[in-house]
C-alpha cells in the first residue's frame, strides 16, 4: 500500500478550522505540502503552530468568494510547492433557517463561499493538476443531499450542486487523469456545525446513528488521505458517505 504523500502539494479551502483544519494536518502528516486558504487569520496562525509531521502547512489569507484572490493564492502555492496535486474545497458559510426567512444577503454569501468558492478553486487548480499529469479534487457534499434536513434549504441546494458538479467533472477531467470525488459527512462536531446544531441536536443524531458514534473531522480527513493515495487511483465520480450509517436509519 502506498499511503505517503511526500512531494505532493495540496490546497485546502476553509483550512483554518473544522474538517478543513483536520484535513490540512492529516495531509501534512502524510508528508504533503498543504496550503490552507481561509479568512480566519487567528485560526490560520494557530494551525501554523500545530504539529504538521513531515509535511508543511502554508497558511494563506484568502476569501474564496473572490475569484481573483483564489487564483492569486493558487499561483503562490504552485510557486512555493513547485506544482499542485490536490484540491479539497471545504470552505462554507453555515446558516440554517426556513427558506422564506433567509435574507438575500445570507443566501448570496452562502452561494459565494460554498458554491462559487468551490468553482473558483477548481478553475484555478485544474490547469495545474493537468500540468502535473493528474490529481484529485475533493468537493464537500453532505448527507443533506440524501435526506431532508429541516431549515437547510439553501445549504442543501449548494451541496446538491457540488454533488452534481463532481460527477460531471469526473467525466470531463477523467481523460486528464484528474479524479473528482465528493465526500458526504454526516453530522461532525465542528465550529460551523455547532452554529446550527446544539447539544441536544448532536445527541439525537448520535442516538439514531447505527454505529452509535458520529464521524469526527479526523475521520473525514483520513478519507481524503486515502483518496489522495495510489490505492484509490480507480475511484472517481463517487459521493462517499462518512456518516456512521445515519442516512440508512429511521428518523
Ligand atoms: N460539520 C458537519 O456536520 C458537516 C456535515 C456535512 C458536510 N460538511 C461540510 O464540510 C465542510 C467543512 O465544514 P465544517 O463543519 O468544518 O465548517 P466550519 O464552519 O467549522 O469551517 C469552515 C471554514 O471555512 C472558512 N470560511 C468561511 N468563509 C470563508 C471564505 N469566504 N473564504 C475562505 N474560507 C472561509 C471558515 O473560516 C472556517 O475555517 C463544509 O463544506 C461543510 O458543508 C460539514
Amino acid at each position: 500500500m502506498t499511503r505517503g504523500l511526500t512531494g505532493r502539494a495540496a490546497i485546502v479551502t476553509g483550512g483554518a478550522r473544522g474538517i478543513g483544519r483536520a484535513t490540512c494536518l492529516a495531509l501534512a502528516r502524510a508528508g504533503a505540502t498543504v496550503a490552507a486558504l481561509d479568512i480566519d487569520s487567528a485560526g490560520l496562525a494557530e494551525l501554523a503552530r500545530a504539529d504538521s509531521g513531515p509535511g508543511r502547512i502554508l497558511p494563506m489569507a484568502c476569501d474564496v468568494a473572490e475569484r481573483e484572490a483564489v487564483f492569486a493564492a493558487t499561483e503562490r502555492v504552485v510557486a512555493e510547492a513547485g506544482g499542485l496535486d490536490l484540491l479539497v474545497a471545504c470552505a462554507v458559510h453555515f446558516h440554517f433557517a426556513p427558506l422564506v426567512e433567509t435574507p438575500p444577503a445570507i443566501v448570496r454569501q452562502m452561494l459565494a463561499v460554498g458554491l462559487e468558492g468551490t468553482l473558483w478553486a477548481m478553475q484555478a487548480a485544474i490547469p495545474h493538476l493537468e500540468r502535473r499529469g493528474g490529481g484529485l479534487i475533493v468537493g464537500l457534499s453532505s448527507v443533506a443531499v440524501f435526506y431532508g434536513i429541516r431549515h437547510a434549504g439553501v445549504y442543501t441546494a449548494i451541496k446538491g450542486a457540488i454533488d452534481a458538479l463532481v460527477r460531471q467533472q469526473a467525466v470531463e477531467l477523467g481523460p486528464k487523469n484528474i479524479r473528482v470525488v465528493a465526500l458526504a459527512p454526516g453530522p461532525v462536531d465542528t465550529p460551523g456545525a455547532r452554529s446550527v446544531i446544539d447539544d441536544a441536536g448532536f445527541a439525537a443524531r448520535q442516538a439514531r446513528t447505527p454505529l452509535g458514534r458520529l464521524a469526527t473531522a479526523e475521520d473525514i480527513a483520513a478519507a481524503v488521505v486515502w483518496l489522495a493515495s495510489e490505492d484509490a487511483r480507480s475511484i472517481t465520480g463517487i459521493t462517499l458517505k462518512i456518516d456512521g450509517g445515519i442516512t440508512l436509519a429511521a428518523p
